[in-house]
């Protein structure tokens, strides 16, 4: 039975754990959030991948075959150092978008969204150039969508949040992208309001796409129900009350651990 370790520095990664869960119905799963330390995306690199590491650490002494870093900010900027550290593959969300994202697009104009820290660090744009060199990349950082999406503000038909995704995206809209990359674990909860804005643009969320990558490392599974555990640096309370929404069905208990 394979055991897979998600980190994110929140909630958000939840919902690369559903993607996980969806696709690898038979293997154990177990969360790490950093909550005390959210948000990664407004910090420097070099806090990020310390804080990585440390979240990593936690996750190894639990025994796990592989991790996954749903984070896009710890991916853009700790992946090097988190694979040089650890013993087990680590596979980022970076890479994986950008794959889809290339595949998707139709005419090569291709927008990327994520946090100040994701879109500062080029790796989306690097990783989409090297996969297609003639694409036009736009890369853009949207801060408020993270706040918005762990307040539950996503309804597209709401005014604040209407207002908010129409500023954000107007540069991409303008450049008359194809296909937009969401580059941030909180982005895919308003990915209605943002379609709304951005009619017959092919949205493209990486979660799928990393489940498929560690669905072919991993070994099938063997029927057996699995366990999903979460593990939170804050109290837990918080993650708890909007864990559900993120993850798809009920999250009913989180451990407190220490990543100092
Ligand atoms: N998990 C972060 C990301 O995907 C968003 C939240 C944060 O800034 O920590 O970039």
């Amino acid at each position: 039975m394979a055991r897979i370790g998600i980190f994110d520095s929140g909630v958000g990664g939840l919902t690369v754990q559903r993607a996980l869960i969806e696709a690898l119905p038979g293997a154990d799963t177990i969360y790490l959030g950093d909550t005390a330390r959210l948000p990664y995306g407004t910090k420097s690199a070099a806090t990020v991948t310390q804080y990585s590491l440390r979240s990593a650490r936690v996750l190894e002494a639990r025994g796990i075959d592989l991790l996954v870093v749903a984070c896009n900010t710890a991916s853009a900027v700790a992946l090097p150092a988190l694979r040089a550290a650890l013993p087990m593959p680590v596979i980022g969300v970076v890479e994986p978008g950008a794959r889809a994202a290339v595949k998707a697009t139709t005419g090569g104009r291709i927008g990327v969204i994520g946090t100040a820290g994701t879109i500062g660090s080029g790796a989306y744009t690097a990783a989409l150039r090297a996969l297609r060199p003639d694409a036009l990349v736009v890369a853009w950082a949207c801060p408020l969508f993270v706040p918005l999406a762990e307040e539950g503000w996503t309804d597209p038909a709401d005014e604040v949040v209407r207002g908010v995704v129409r500023r954000y995206l107007a540069p991409l809209k303008a450049e008359r992208i194809d296909t937009l990359v969401l580059g941030c674990t909180h982005y895919p909860l308003l990915r209605a309001a943002i379609a709304a804005e951005l009619p017959g643009v092919t949205l493209v969320d990486s979660a799928e796409t990393v489940a498929a990558e560690v669905k072919a490392l991993l070994p099938a599974s063997t029927g057996r129900a699995a366990t999903h555990r979460f593990l939170v640096t804050d109290t837990p309370e918080k993650f708890l009350a909007v864990a559900g929404r993120f993850l798809g069905r009920p999250v009913e208990s989180a451990e407190h651990v220490d990543v100092e």
